[in-house]
């Protein structure tokens, strides 16, 4: 069959979900939901996700060159949806969704508790295309719960990595296969 071309993005899934925490120039804490992401370098390491202009992130990110990519596990599935919601900028997503934060080690964004694995980012640099930015950053520390990480790899049936497929439908990564 064909698929509307305005689907075709829906064929590349399910996608891992983060949560992407910021900070603006105020130091006011934003959390938003995304799936548009991917890992394009591994040294130096580097990774990149798709947002619109209208977001917050975009918009802190602009004004302080810092993010944190949290792996989102499928138990606070309902906590990130609410981190979704089109809240006034300023507002900390975390707050109202009832999740916790503790320092970064080398940025200024918060790291999700609640979130096993996390990526501190530094603003490297930005694709503008006409409706969506593409912004990659540079990795500065890479941090994982002690069963999160296991054998050099994520340990999926511990973590159990939410992922996207449309809309509220969801799947999660419970099992590891080999070849
Ligand atoms: C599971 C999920 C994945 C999402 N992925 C993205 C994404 O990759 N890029 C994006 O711009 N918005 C994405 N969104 C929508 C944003 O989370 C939403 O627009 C949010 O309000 C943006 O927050 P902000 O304005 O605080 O940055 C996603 C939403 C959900 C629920």
């Amino acid at each position: 069959m064909q698929v509307d071309l305005r689907d075709a993005y829906l064929l590349i899934a399910p996608r891992p979900i983060v949560l992407i925490t910021t900070v603006d120039k105020q130091g006011r804490i934003n959390a938003a939901p995304m799936s548009w992401v991917t890992p394009v370098e591994s040294d130096p390491p580097t990774v990149a996700f798709s947002t619109s202009y209208e977001s917050d992130t975009y918009h802190n990110i602009c004004e302080t060159e810092e993010f944190v990519i949290n792996l989102v596990p499928e138990k606070i599935k309902k906590q990130m949806y609410l981190c979704s919601k089109n809240f006034p900028r300023g507002v900390n997503e975390l707050e109202k969704a009832k999740l916790s934060w503790e320092p970064s080690l080398k940025v200024k964004p918060p790291r999700v508790v609640e979130c096993p694995a996390n990526l501190e980012c530094k603003l490297d640099w930005k694709h503008e295309g006409p409706e969506y930015v593409v912004i990659g950053g540079r990795v500065v520390a890479a941090n994982a719960q002690r069963d999160a990480f296991k054998d050099g790899r994520i340990n999926v049936s511990f973590v159990r990595p939410l992922l996207h497929i449309s809309d509220k439908n969801f799947a999660v990564a419970e099992r590891e296969i080999g070849l």
